[in-house]
Order: structure tokens, then C-alpha cells, then sequence
């Protein structure tokens, strides 16, 4: 079973298949979710002069020491066969005089970004792949149904409960539930994505990791309600400025890439310029073609002009907005998690690829690769072994209070003070303000105040800043805290050297 139908879920489904039997369940319609909001592309090593060795050295370096060699060699070397098989499967990558066409972004030494569709990557690569896997024999597809809880017993998993009730039996299950933005008030990521997958895999007893690293996307367009509409990297790879309200550009003398250095500096440096002025940071691409601005960012174009921005002529208010968690479940590079016959995938997983900063175009990347790996390792019979760091699968009381109203608290407590700037002080304000929200009557919402309580408890314990993981009481890296931290129960411990690709 697959649970979450974006890239990292239909990848993997489509690919046990080719083998074994499959369901798919899925919350919305099949494919609706953040990879058919992606703009960006897939980073891979395709193009003149560039390396695997070169997009996986990128990839250590934004993940600012926290991130795992193995796992961005391993990534970064699938990558270019990533490439080939989205495009067998359907997906038509932009090309230019007859070679894929590659996008600079962020923290990259070089063009490295495949897309479709300009900036509608995402959508093209979701329509190719749910139109396979609802003609496929051997895809059998739920959608409009929640899983509420994955079912375990000392053996490891043995099926899924819904939220609507009833049990499907199935021995192995695969997390693809996509991101957790909606921890936060602000966010560029669809409604859909409100932790399930961490929280699933905490309730069904699995480590979780890396939590306290989320990434703050630096230019989500400054108009009308959350999810805001994302100004992709992109968009600055093409020459888009920022600038504050005087004219003076925000990334002078800030850091040697400039508007196009790494997410987490940028997004600070944006917030500081904005409070400084009192005024809103806006991106400028007057200087540039506005015909060939509107026909490779149709996507950005249509987002802004829903709002009476001119994309290419007028200047575009742009904030920092939760986009992507570095953490989930721990997973090894077969996508296994701690508990026997449960794998994550994509968004909901760590895997340690992005460290403590994620690489712009990696996260499609991670989630098509793993998809592929995890499946292989589902036909050809793989599970964890049963002596992993695990808890007792976690059972939250339910209560009497809206879902609604505690995930709206949620947003903007988390907001403000386990967001972009954090702090002591904010941060064990933020856990008691957690803390005194009343029990939601619905196990999506309580799954969302248990996560959001564990990322600010693991943005408490480090005491340092690291990537995207920012104290001001604690503003320099510290050499004693570079490592991951993993969450068995509420025991924060070093990541475990346990084997999980040893067969059970
Ligand atoms: C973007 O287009 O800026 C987002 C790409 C990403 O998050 O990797």
C-alpha cells in the first residue's frame, strides 16, 4: 500500500507494479498535493561541464554540515536516470536547441534544474504519472480517504485504519503523504499538507528526525491569504533583484551569490530589510525581457496577475513562507523507517539528503528517487529488521475542539515563535502556548499539535544555528552540535547506526 499520490508516492506505485500488486490511498484526487505546485524543477547532474561529484558537494554544503554524504552520493547519481525515466514515462522536459533545457537556482555552482512546462515542472509531472497509474492492471486506487492510523503489532505493520472506518490489511505500507507546511501560518504549500506522514510514523512507533529544520522559501508573493502563491527560485536564477523600498538591493555585500545565495540567507535578509524599512521587499524583473519573463514563468505570471501584479513590468511584494521539512520519519536509503514493513518517501521522510538546509530542485529529486528505491526494495521482499529504535505506538486522546480552530492556533503560534528568527525565550513560549491548546476531537489536527510540539521542542534543544535552523540567542554554528538528532518517544538521541537494510 501507498499512502499520498504526488511524485514520491506514484513513483513508487507505479514501480511495484511492475511486480506486485498495489493500492494506492490518497486524501484528495489522486495527484492533487505540493508536486503539482512545483515550479522549479529537478536538479540533476544532465548538462555541459557539470558532475554527480559536483551536485552532491552542492548539496552538502547548503545542508551546512548536517547533511549525509552517502545519501546525496547516492541521489545525486540516480538523478540523471530520474531524468530519463519521467521522460519515458511521459513527462516532456523544456528543451533548447535540441538539449534539455537547465535553470540556475539557489546554492547551485552551475544550471542544473530540468523543468516542464516553464515553470509548471510539478503539474506535467503529476499529469503523466497519475494518468499511468490510473490505467495501470495492477493499481488499484482509494481517493478522498484518510488513513488515521497504521497498524502494528510486534511483527511490525499489518495494515491501515481510515478515518472514516474500516481496516485494509496490508504487510507493507509505504509513507508519500508529501509536507508539513501548514505547521505554520504562513506557507507556500497546499492545504493537504499538514504533517500526516510524521505523524503516522510517530503514532505507529518509528524514529522521527531532523525536525526542527524547516525551510522558509524566501519569495512567496506578499498578497491575499495563506498558502501564498510561491515567486520561484528560478525567477531570481533568471535575473529577478531584490530590492527594499528605498531602491537599494537587499543581497548587496549580504553573501558572494548574492540573490541567488543560499534559502535560509536570503529569507533573513529579506525579514531584516522589511522590519528595518517597514515596508515589504519587493523582486524585480523590469530589466528584462517581458515576453520572455511571461513565457517562461506562465505559472508566476497567472499567480501574480490574479492579484494585479505585473510580473514582468510591475515590482512584486514578496515574504519568507514556510516551504519544505528537512524532517519525517528516519529512513534509511530504501526509504525503510524503524518499524518493520513501514518505508517513507519524499517530503514526510529523512533520509539526510538535505541536512540542515535543503538544495533548491532536490526535493522532487529525493522524492522520485526514493520512490524508485523504496519500491525495489518492497517487491524484492525487504523490511526492516524488528530491533530498530521504536516506542510504543503513541494513541492521542481525542477531544471535544474543533480541528479547525486548533490548527488555525497552531499556524500562529508556530509562527511566531518557532519560525524563521527564533529564540529561547519564544520557542518555550511557543511549547506552553502548544501545551495549553485544547485536545482536537479529529487525529489529523492532534497529529499536527503533536508535531508541531516535537519541532519546537528539537528547535529548543539545539542550541546553535545551523542552515535553516536560526537562534538568535545562539547565532553561530557550534562544531559539538553537527549532527542529526533523532526522536524516539520525546528522548532526543544521536542518529542510530543501526543497519536497516539488514533483512529481518
Ligand atoms: C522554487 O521554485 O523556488 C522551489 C523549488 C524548490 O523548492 O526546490
Amino acid at each position: 500500500m501507498v499512502i499520498g499520490s504526488g511524485l514520491a508516492g506514484l513513483s513508487a506505485a507505479l514501480r511495484i507494479a511492475a511486480h506486485r500488486d498495489v493500492v494506492i490511498v490518497t486524501k484528495g484526487r489522486l495527484g492533487e498535493g505540493s508536486t503539482s505546485w512545483a515550479q522549479g524543477g529537478i536538479a540533476a547532474a544532465v548538462g555541459p561541464g557539470d558532475t554527480v561529484q559536483a551536485h552532491a558537494t552542492d548539496t552538502l554544503v547548503a545542508g551546512a554540515g548536517l547533511a549525509d554524504a552517502s545519501a546525496a552520493e547516492a541521489v545525486c547519481a540516480d538523478a540523471p536516470g530520474v531524468i530519463a525515466d519521467l521522460a519515458a514515462l511521459g513527462v516532456e522536459f523544456d528543451h533548447d536547441r535540441g538539449r534539455i533545457a537547465l535553470a540556475r537556482e539557489g546554492a547551485h555552482s552551475l544550471p542544473r534544474v530540468a523543468h516542464a512546462g516553464g515553470d509548471a515542472t510539478g503539474r506535467h509531472v503529476i499529469a503523466a504519472l497519475a494518468l499511468r497509474a490510473r490505467r495501470h492492471a495492477r493499481i488499484a486506487i482509494i481517493e478522498h480517504r484518510r488513513v488515521e492510523d497504521v497498524l502494528v503489532d510486534e511483527r511490525g505493520v499489518h495494515g491501515v485504519r481510515l478515518a472514516d472506518g474500516g481496516t485494509i490489511p496490508a504487510d507493507r505500507v509505504v509513507l508519500a503523504t508529501g509536507g508539513s507546511g501548514h505547521l505554520f501560518a504562513r506557507t507556500t504549500n497546499p492545504h493537504g499538507a499538514t504533517a500526516d506522514g510524521p505523524a503516522l510514523a510517530r503514532r505507529a512507533g518509528a524514529a522521527l528526525v531532523d525536525m526542527e529544520m524547516v525551510q522558509f522559501h524566501p519569495t512567496a508573493l506578499a498578497a491575499g491569504p495563506s498558502p501564498l502563491a510561491l515567486v520561484s527560485e528560478a525567477v531570481r536564477g533568471a535575473g529577478g533583484m531584490l530590492y527594499d523600498c528605498n531602491g537599494e538591493p537587499v543581497m548587496a555585500g549580504v553573501h558572494p551569490m548574492g540573490d541567488l545565495g543560499p534559502r535560509d540567507v536570503v529569507a533573513r535578509a529579506v525579514v531584516r530589510r522589511a522590519r528595518e524599512t517597514g515596508r515589504e521587499v519587493v523582486m524585480s524583473l523590469a530589466h528584462l525581457d517581458p515576453d520572455r519573463v511571461h513565457s517562461r514563468f506562465p505559472e508566476v505570471a497567472a499567480l501574480c496577475a490574479s492579484h494585479g501584479i505585473d510580473l514582468a513590468r510591475d515590482p512584486v511584494p514578496v515574504t519568507p513562507a514556510a516551504h519544505y521539512c528537512m524532517g519525517g520519519a528516519l529512513t534509511d536509503l530504501d526509504g525503510r523507517t524503524t518499524v518493520p514493513g513501514l518505508w517513507a518517501v519524499g517530503e514526510c521522510a529523512g533520509t539526510g539528503l538535505h541536512g540542515a538546509n535543503r538544495l533548491a530542485s532536490n526535493g522532487l529529486l529525493e522524492a522520485a528517487v526514493l520512490g524508485r528505491r523504496a519500491a525495489d526494495d518492497v517487491a524484492s521482499g525487504g523490511r526492516s529488521p524488528a530491533d530498530g529504535p521504536r516506542t510504543d505506538p503513541a494513541r492521542f486522546t481525542p477531544g471535544e475542539a474543533d480541528g479547525d480552530e486548533v490548527r488555525g492556533a497552531i499556524g500562529r503560534i508556530m509562527w511566531r515563535g518557532c519560525g524563521l528568527e527564533r529564540d529561547g525565550t519564544g520557542l518555550a513560549g511557543a511549547l506552553d502556548a502548544l501545551d495549553a491548546l485544547p485536545r482536537p476531537a479529529d487525529a489529523q489536527a492532534a497529529g499536527l499539535l503533536e508535531i508541531a510540539r516535537l519541532t519546537t521542542h528539537a528547535a529548543l534543544a539545539r542550541e546553535e544555528s545551523r542552515g535553516a535552523h536560526f537562534r538568535s540567542d545562539f547565532p553561530d554554528p557550534d562544531p559539538a552540535q553537527a549532527h542529526r538528532t533523532c526522536w524516539a518517544g520525546d528522548t532526543p538521541t544521536a542518529v542510530p547506526s543501526i543497519d536497516l537494510t539488514e533483512v529481518a
